[in-house]
């Protein structure tokens, strides 16, 4: 029937044993640690922030996205179909279906915020983004708040999105990624190198660092914890999704260290550049989601060849940007396709445009739409509030409790060991997932809502 998932017909594979860890890290790594790391860092206080997200990716993200990968693996259907498989006869795939929505809600704003850059890296292309004046504050500001532009820009991005999931797996996703991926690391490093050596760059840097803990309070923890899960796409499905796609005689634990390793190297490189810029130039470090766009111009303008770093920068924001929203698209395509028997060249388009429409309510949200407010967020912060600090933290404790008392860490153990791989510190493993992640994940709720 419709609602259980085919097992019989053969699914779509990665095409080499680096298929899978690229397009996972391509997900991961993307806006979340060039445009959002810096500001919720620069609105959260700095380093003292910095550690907190630097400890939930270690003991909540890692081990997580291990019992992420094993379900997709062992389920191998959509994000919500391999919770049935593994569980029939329970409600367990709600937790997918969670996934599937988180998905579509952050894919309507990220593709806004993919635009912006998409927009950037052309005016840096045809040489307007640099210019004497230096007034970037007003030229981004005037861009974000026209009300068609953000929505040509966005609809753009989104057409190059569903074209590529089009594609499918191997064809699509996985040469995009091989291609976009090590291209970004070698740029990253070497703008790590010019801002560090900007004058003022020591105040930034102590900024980033050096821990102030009495900036922490209950919301700054939960904004930390937003900010691992968000970055490290965690408790979305897409390990679930990518995970089913995934060979057997691959590492699980190998790839989810590599995963996480090379999401927490961007975090930090972008840091090492923004930062140490910030101060240069005397730009507020909290002033918000406009910030990587405001900070990057005024380091490429006084910098020599500045307008090519430009646009080998936001050419980088762009391809980050659009590995990860294609990994956003496909978990919710996976779904559609699988769910209602349609082929990837009707569910692609399909779901593209819906959730393009609906972005484009938080496109305006930063313009015509601004006076619309609810507990003083706009329609953007309320999706990202929503997602990133709600229904994600939510969900990967679900997660949590699936995996350590209902799948139980015995059968995780047995699915990450297939063709002889190893699963090191399982003990450890077990631990965490059973009695720490869930405690650590309600008293960070219960707080954050005031009930502690
Ligand atoms: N991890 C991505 C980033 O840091 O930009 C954003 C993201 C992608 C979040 C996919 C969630 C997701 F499922």
């Amino acid at each position: 029937t419709r609602n259980t998932p085919n097992l019989n017909q053969p699914r779509e594979q990665w095409g080499t044993r680096f298929g899978f860890m690229l397009a996972a890290a391509g997900s991961a790594v993307g806006l979340g640690n060039i445009w959002r790391f810096p500001f919720v860092v620069g609105e959260g206080g700095g380093a003292a922030f910095v550690l907190l997200y630097l400890g939930f990716v270690l003991l909540i993200g890692l081990p997580l996205i291990i019992g992420e990968i094993s379900i997709g693996r062992k389920g191998r259907s959509n994000a919500m179909d391999s919770y049935k498989v593994i569980q029939p006869n329970s409600k367990w795939y709600l937790n997918g279906f969670i996934g599937v929505i988180v998905n579509f809600m952050i894919l309507s704003f990220y593709s806004v915020i993919s635009g912006w850059a998409l927009y950037y890296f052309i005016l840096a292309l045809t040489g307007n983004l640099l210019a004497n004046e230096k007034n970037y504050e007003n030229a981004f500001g005037g861009f974000i708040t026209d009300p068609i532009m953000p929505i040509v820009w966005q609809a753009l991005l989104m057409s190059i999105v569903v074209l590529i999931v089009l594609r499918g797996v191997k064809k699509g996703i996985e040469k995009w990624n091989n291609i976009l991926m090590p291209t970004l690391f070698v740029l990253l490093i070497i703008l790590v190198f010019k801002s560090t050596s900007l004058e003022n760059a020591q105040e930034g840097l102590q900024f980033f660092l050096q821990p102030d803990f009495s900036a922490i309070n209950s919301g700054v923890i939960l904004a930390a914890l937003g900010q691992a899960f968000f970055s490290l796409s965690l408790a979305t499905g897409m390990y679930v999704t990518y995970g089913s796609y995934k060979r057997n005689e691959n590492s699980i634990v190998g790839n989810a260290g590599g995963i996480v390793f090379l999401d927490v190297f961007v975090a930090i490189l972008a840091g090492l550049i923004i930062f140490p810029a910030v101060f240069h130039y005397g730009i507020d470090p909290g002033r918000g989601p406009d910030l990587v766009f405001i900070t990057f111009p005024y380091i490429f303008t006084d910098m020599p060849f500045g307008t090519i770093f430009a646009v080998v920068f936001f050419f980088f924001v762009f391809v980050s940007a659009l590995t990860s929203a294609i990994s956003l698209l496909e978990v919710v395509v996976a779904f559609v396709k699988e769910k209602f028997n349609l082929s990837r060249k009707v569910a692609a388009p399909v779901t593209g445009i819906v959730i393009t429409t609906v972005g484009a309510f938080t496109a305006l949200s930063f313009g015509p739409l601004s006076h619309i407010t609810l507990f003083d967020l706009t329609i953007f912060g309320l999706f990202d509030f929503i997602a990133a600090q709600v229904l994600i933290p939510f969900s990967g404790f679900l997660l949590c409790i699936f995996l350590g008392w209902v799948w139980k860490p015995h059968e995780v153990k047995l699915e990450v060991e297939k063709e002889g791989n190893k699963f090191p510190l399982f003990k450890l493993w077990s631990f965490l997932i059973r009695y720490v992640i869930p405690v650590v994940l309600l008293v960070i709720f219960l707080d954050s809502i005031g009930i502690l």
